[in-house]
């Protein structure tokens, strides 16, 4: 018998037989004639059953060409490896009620910060606390609008040994070990934030919906500014933005809080605290990109106007940032905002870029909140960079963000015509209208050259599109495509615009 693998490789028929009948011996020729038959039945029963596939199966083929985008619940099943039914009732969805709130605040700040607050907290329907230091000022004539407040227990037997920060990130570490210990019934997730974080609840809800409750998760998302992340982790979910635990990971988390609030009372705020005791148990942070701790300085447009492909979930030191809305107050901007999330909660923010090609132009959309015009064709990877109207959070320089980001010239010429939300209304049930007004900075010039005059005068855009169904943020994210309507027509100075999904091989993709 062979043993050198050399002369195996030579002599395939001598292989087989060392492998398969060690013992018996067959002919070489008789061992070609089987393997033929062999091969002949596998082919004839193989193509019988494709015949019979495709003669009588009604399942989408393979071969076809489906809109597979256009009906994003079809397909979202797969992704779920327990097993469930068509209707999808085997398995209680994750809603609002799941959610036991924990938000840090305290007595001094609460009548401003409160505000924030009000503009999510749904009273009766959301569920949780805001925990306070003390008893607010004026407790009696707080309005049944924002969250129930609680008094901290005492912590004044903790360690604290960060020389530049304050003591109260011992208090509110411990505000979810609080929390879990008040024993509300039915809570699948424990969510903290700050009293001035604002949360988008449907989006909220869409993205803990996609994690198993059962587990232990720990979700949030970075600081925006590089520095931030060096100083105090990457590995934390930073706690103005918000960050979700599951209520099995909760259970071991209140075992070894206090332990690490000592272990770690060198450490600046109540996110690291928690973070370390993570580090110990073992879970990472999930990132989720729609958290927002906007740690920057200046005016957060670029950051908001260049959302990831990722639903909305909080914003946070909108005290320390320009309002979003030129001309307005922050609240006043958060509720216009606000009134266009209600209208389409997954779409807010989302960007969709189009070229209208009779002119050269090319629009950005963030749905319910800007809309930039350029007379000229600019790359999708261009568009989908924030621009740099902002600046890092503890030093205020021009970053590094976790990110990238463009400069704004100061040349009207450099820039995109920019436009603003109006007004967002729903139409026909199931769409949405948004209408964007030209903005013009006061005592800005304006870009005189005559490649910018016809974009200078349309001073609206209608954009048009379907409500967009939260089940696409199980699926693999792509970002939606738009067109130019009146393209060339010169229809008034309004422009519409339709948002919908992309077509397939369809790209945005400069002739
Ligand atoms: C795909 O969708 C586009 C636009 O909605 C439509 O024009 C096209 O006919 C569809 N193709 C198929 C194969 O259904
Ligand atoms: C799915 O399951 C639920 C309860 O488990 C049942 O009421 C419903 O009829 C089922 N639907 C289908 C289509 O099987
Ligand atoms: C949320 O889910 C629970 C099941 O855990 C259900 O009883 C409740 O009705 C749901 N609430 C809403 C508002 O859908
Ligand atoms: C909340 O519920 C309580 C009792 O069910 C009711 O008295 C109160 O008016 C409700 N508050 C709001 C703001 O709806
Ligand atoms: C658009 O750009 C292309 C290529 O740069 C050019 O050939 C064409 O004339 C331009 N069209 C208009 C209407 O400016
Ligand atoms: C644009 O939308 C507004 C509503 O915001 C509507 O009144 C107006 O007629 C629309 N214009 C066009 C040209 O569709």
């Amino acid at each position: 018998m062979s043993t050198g693998t050399r002369e195996t490789m030579l002599d395939p028929l001598k292989t087989w037989k060392f492998l398969v009948w060690p013992t018996i011996t067959i002919k070489p020729i008789d061992l070609l004639v089987f393997l033929l038959k062999t091969i002949l039945a596998i082919f004839t029963v193989a193509s019988i059953s494709l015949f019979l596939y495709f003669a009588f199966s009604s399942q989408p083929r393979l071969l076809s060409s489906p809109n597979y985008s256009n009906n994003p619940v079809r397909t979202f099943d797969h992704h779920k490896s327990i097993s469930r039914n068509i209707s999808g009732q085997l398995y209680e969805r994750t809603n609002l009620s799941h959610i036991q709130f924990g938000i840090g605040g305290s007595a001094k700040t609460w009548n401003q910060r409160r505000h924030y607050c009000e503009l999510w907290w749904r009273p009766n329907v959301t569920r949780g606390f805001v925990w306070l230091d003390e008893k607010p000022p004026n407790d009696e004539n707080l309005p049944p609008t924002s969250p129930p407040y609680k008094i901290s227990q005492d912590t004044s037997l903790f360690k604290y040994t960060c020389p530049y920060g304050s003591r109260s990130a011992v208090r509110m570490a411990r505000i979810v070990k609080e929390s879990f210990e008040l024993g509300l019934d039915n809570v699948r997730w424990f969510v903290m934030g700050d009293d001035d974080t604002v949360f988008f609840l449907e989006n909220l809800v869409s993205v803990l919906d996609k994690y198993d409750h059962n587990q232990m998760y720990y979700i949030g998302g970075n600081s925006e500014s590089v520095e931030q992340d060096v100083i105090h982790s990457y590995n934390m979910a930073y706690g103005g933005g918000g960050f979700a635990i599951s209520y099995p990971l909760a259970a071991e988390l209140v075992k070894v809080l206090d332990g690490c609030v000592d272990r770690y009372s060198s450490f600046y705020g109540s996110d690291q605290k928690v973070q370390a005791c993570m580090s110990e148990i073992g879970i990472p942070v999930t990132k989720e990109l729609g958290f927002h701790q906007v740690d920057i300085r200046g005016d957060p447009y670029g950051l908001l106007a260049a959302h990831p492909l990722a639903p909305l979930v909080s914003l946070h030191h909108l005290d320390y940032v320009q309002p979003i809305f030129p001309g307005m107050t922050q609240i006043d901007s958060l509720k216009k905002l606000i009134s266009a999330y209600e209208k389409d909660p997954s779409r807010a923010l989302q960007q969709s870029f189009c070229y209208d090609l009779k002119r050269n132009w090319s629009v950005s959309v963030s749905w319910g909140y800007t809309l930039q015009l350029y007379p000229s064709l600019v790359t999708a990877k261009k568009l989908e960079a924030a621009f740099l109207t902002f600046q890092s959070w503890r030093t205020w320089n021009n970053g590094p963000f976790t990110f990238n980001t463009r400069p704004i010239g100061k040349d009207p010429c450099e820039r995109p015509v920019m436009y603003f939300l109006d007004r967002a209304q729903r139409v026909n049930g199931d769409r949405t209208l948004t209408t964007y007004t030209r903005h013009v900075e006061e005592s800005a010039k304006e870009c005189e050259r005559p490649d910018y005059a016809p974009a200078l005068a349309v001073k609206v855009f209608n954009v048009s599109s379907a409500r967009l169904n939260p089940a696409i943020w199980k699926m693999a994210p792509r970002r939606q495509c738009c067109e130019v309507i009146n393209g060339g027509d010169g229809v008034g100075n309004v422009v519409q615009v339709k948002i919908r999904d992309c077509n397939r091989f369809e790209s945005v993709t400069p002739p």
